[in-house]
């Protein structure tokens, strides 16, 4: 597997990397695909509302650590709100690029940053608890990599149909049955959505 030498380099030598005492906020979450986790740390200047300083902790391979460390490079400093804009794209492209099958190691980076974030203005009371609701499916979708080519299945147009009532979910995902990796991207879907209490059924339909 290639990687560039910034991912080799920030692997090697992490940034910010260590628990935090007594931070602001913070979050930890699992990647479904490989099952690596991220713990990441807040403390927020309550007077600009920057992110004063930031850590993570991995229980991952290579590219967990390499992305946790250029996310929270990217988010130091930065107002909640600028930081709430970052994304797992930001994280690749400042590592000049992640092999495709280790694309979904960035999306874990990013999204817990996001939660940590989140979990501070909830805290605080800057925001309530997001309604459970057809765009949190779509959200969880736009997370999951189709490893063949490292791009989100929503991105692919994989996803014709979404849909949500009374705790069942219904997607129409545009994968064909010869496609090796679609056991895979069904298992994720299961593994995303699953841990909301909402969710109750998940009924997947194929072309
Ligand atoms: Fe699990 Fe990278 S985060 S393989």
């Amino acid at each position: 597997m290639q990687y560039s030498q910034k991912v080799l380099d920030h692997f090697m030598h992490p940034h910010n990397v260590g628990k935090m005492e007594n931070p602001d906020a913070s979050a930890t979450e699992g990647s479904p695909s490989c099952g690596d986790q991220v713990t990441v740390y807040l403390k927020v200047n309550k007077d600009d509302m920057t992110i004063e300083d930031i850590s993570f902790l991995s229980y991952g391979c290579a590219s967990n650590i390499a992305t946790a460390s250029i996310i929270t490079d990217l988010a130091k400093g930065k107002s909640l709100e600028d930081a709430k804009k970052i994304t797992w794209r930001d994280a690749m492209e400042a590592l000049d690029g992640l092999p495709p099958v280790k694309v979904h190691c960035s999306v874990l980076a990013a999204d817990t940053l996001q939660t940590a974030i989140s979990n501070y203005e909830i805290a605080n009371g800057l925001k309530e608890v997001p309604n459970f609701s057809k765009d949190t499916i779509l959200d969880e979708l736009k997370k999951i990599i189709y490893p063949q080519v490292g791009e989100d299945i929503v991105s692919l147009k994989m996803v014709k149909y979404v849909g949500f009532s009374d705790g069942e979910v219904l997607i129409d995902l545009n994968i064909m049955s010869f496609d090796t990796w679609r056991e895979n991207v069904v298992e994720e879907i299961h593994e995303h959505l699953e841990k909301y209490p909402e969710v109750k059924n998940i009924q997947i339909n194929f072309p």
